[in-house]
Formats: structure tokens, sequence, C-alpha cells
């Protein structure tokens, strides 16, 4: 039992050594989605598009796109423009039917007859409905042209998007391909994304690239320190027949080592404290 209390007490000074404040994104923080089936976390936020901000001032990023991302609208006759989770970065104006307060809050639109058409504003709460990943964004303009005039009629239907997104790891990173899927009576449009961003990663890195390479190092330094005392143990054991704390591969060296590093201040009460009152 002894023994096994102070593996624990090993491992906890390993871990507590290593720590790294934590930065896990929350289900709820804008843009992120958690996949109920395989539990991975889905941030769409690096495919986000943020405006390349005052450029007077200070640039957000030098590679900062000046644009949304496109979509052609082949058969439909009009482009469309989109940004994922935010407005668009273009400055839109004169939208049908869309009050000019909300010309900021489009995220979606396309230009037909020298007219834009906003397809739905802001919407940050990506979902899952099964196993697809989804964001829409409501309040476009309005679906029919002659409703168009009466835009304070809340009873109009207005235009809405509709998108879900796809793995794509051969994809550019941190970038976005929408694709026009079609579109009901002009009022409901929907959008296929393909993006890297939309494969999913562990909570410990919100960039959804899975264990970076620290991680990975670390996973392998665990292991190899579980097989020395796992593997130390079984021989001290039954070749050469230590029983107790003797058991412990290297004992001596260990004992006098973690000494050394309590006088660095890393906490390793308990177990020092454990050592000496053996
Ligand atoms: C849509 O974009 C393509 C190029 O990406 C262009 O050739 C085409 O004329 C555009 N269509 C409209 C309706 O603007
Ligand atoms: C429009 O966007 C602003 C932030 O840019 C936000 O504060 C406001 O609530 C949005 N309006 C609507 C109607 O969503
Ligand atoms: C649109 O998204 C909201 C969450 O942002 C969700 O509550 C709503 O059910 C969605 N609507 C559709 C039709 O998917
Ligand atoms: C809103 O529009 C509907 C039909 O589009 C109409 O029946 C209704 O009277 C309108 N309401 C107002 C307040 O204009």
């Amino acid at each position: 039992m002894k023994l096994g209390s102070a593996r624990y007490a090993l491992l906890f000074f390993l871990l507590g050594c290593n720590a790294s404040p934590s930065d896990d994104p929350k289900e709820d923080s804008p843009c992120v989605a958690r996949s109920p089936t395989s539990g991975l976390y889905f941030d769409l936020s690096a495919i986000s598009l943020s405006p390349p901000e005052l450029k007077k001032g200070k640039k957000v990023s030098p590679d900062a796109r000046e644009q949304s991302w496109h979509s052609k609208g082949h058969d439909y006759g009009a482009n469309f423009t989109m940004n994922i989770c935010a407005p668009v970065i273009e400055d839109v104006k004169d939208v049908v039917g869309v009050d000019s307060a909300r010309w900021k809050n489009v995220s979606a639109y396309y230009k037909k007859d020298g007219k834009t058409y906003s397809i739905g504003e802001q919407a940050s709460d990506p979902f899952f409905r099964g196993r697809k990943l989804v964001l829409n964004y409501t309040n476009g303009s309005p679906c029919s042209e002659e409703s168009a005039a009466g835009s304070g009629n809340s009873s109009i239907r207005t235009k809405s998007t509709l998108m879900t997104f796809l793995c794509d790891r051969d994809a550019i990173p941190d970038q976005a391909t929408p694709s026009f899927v079609g579109t009901m009576d002009s009022c409901t449009y929907f959008f296929e994304v393909r993006s890297s961003a939309a494969c999913g990663g562990l909570a410990s890195d919100p960039h959804g690239k899975g264990l970076g390479p620290g991680g990975v190092f670390g996973v392998i330094i665990l292991i190899a320190v579980a097989a020395y005392f796992v593997g130390g143990c079984a021989y001290q054991r039954t070749v050469m027949h230590q029983r107790g704390w003797r058991q412990c591969p290297n004992f001596s060296l260990w004992a006098g080592m973690f000494d050394f590093v309590k006088g660095f201040g890393c906490k390793t009460s308990g177990f020092t404290d454990g050592l000496s009152s053996l």
C-alpha cells in the first residue's frame, strides 16, 4: 500500500511541476461547439475573420484578410460573401429591407441588380445536430420583393442562412471554403463549408490540432517513467528479492533527488515527509 501511495505522490509531483495554466475553451465560448458524440471541441474562431483593424493603428496580423469568404452562386446569378460567427469585413450599405443600424451586423450577403441583400445577421453559436456541425444566420432582407418596402412588419419572413461544416485536413490552415448548395424560394440559403478548423480537437488545444509536440513528448515521458518504475520494481522484487521501499529502482538516488528539488520550492510535501518517516 505504501509503495502505491508513493507512486501517486510521484505522479502528482511530475504533473504539478509541469502543469501549465489550462485554457480549455468552454462549450459556451463564442464560435466553439462540443460534439456530443466524440466529445471533441470544434473551434471555428480560426476562420472567423476580423476586420484589418483600423489601418492607421496597429494591424491585427500582417496577413489579415481584406475580404470575407466568397462562394460562387453558379446558376443563382449572384456570388455570396460571408464570414463565420462574425459580420462581414466589407462595408455593406443600403441593404434591402434592413435598418441602417443593423448593416454592420450582416454576416452574409449577395449583390444582384446593383442591390445588396442580406441573407443573415451575425450569430456566434455553432451547434451539433446529430453529427453535423451547424451554424445559422437569421434576420436578413425580406424574402419577397413586395414586402421589402414595409420593413417594420414583424410577420414578414426574412432571408436566413444555414451552413454545415466539413473537416478538410488537407486544406490550408485557417482557411474556409464555403460552397453554395442551394436556396428554397430565395428565403433560406444552404452552404457547406470545408475547413481544417472543422476537424475538432482536444479541450486543451483550442486550435483543433490534437496534442501538440509538447503534449506528445510529455505523454512519452510519463509512459517511460511508468515503465521504469513498473519494470524496475518487478526486477528488484523477483530477481533481487527486495521488499518495501527497496523495491523501487535506484531508491536512494530518487530520495536524494526529491530532497534536492524540494530546495527549489516545488511542493513535494507528503512524499518526502512520508519517506523520512519510513
Ligand atoms: C461570380 O464570381 C465569378 C468569379 O469568381 C465571376 O466570373 C462571375 O461573373 C461572378 N458572378 C456574378 C453574378 O457576379
Ligand atoms: C450588432 O452588433 C453589435 C456589435 O457590433 C452588437 O452589440 C449588437 O447587439 C448587434 N445587434 C443585433 C441586433 O444583433
Ligand atoms: C439556429 O441557431 C440557433 C442557435 O444559434 C438555434 O437555437 C436554432 O434552433 C437554429 N435554427 C435552425 C433552423 O437550425
Ligand atoms: C404584415 O404583413 C402581413 C402579410 O404580409 C399583413 O397581413 C399584415 O397586415 C401586415 N401587418 C402590418 C402591421 O402591416
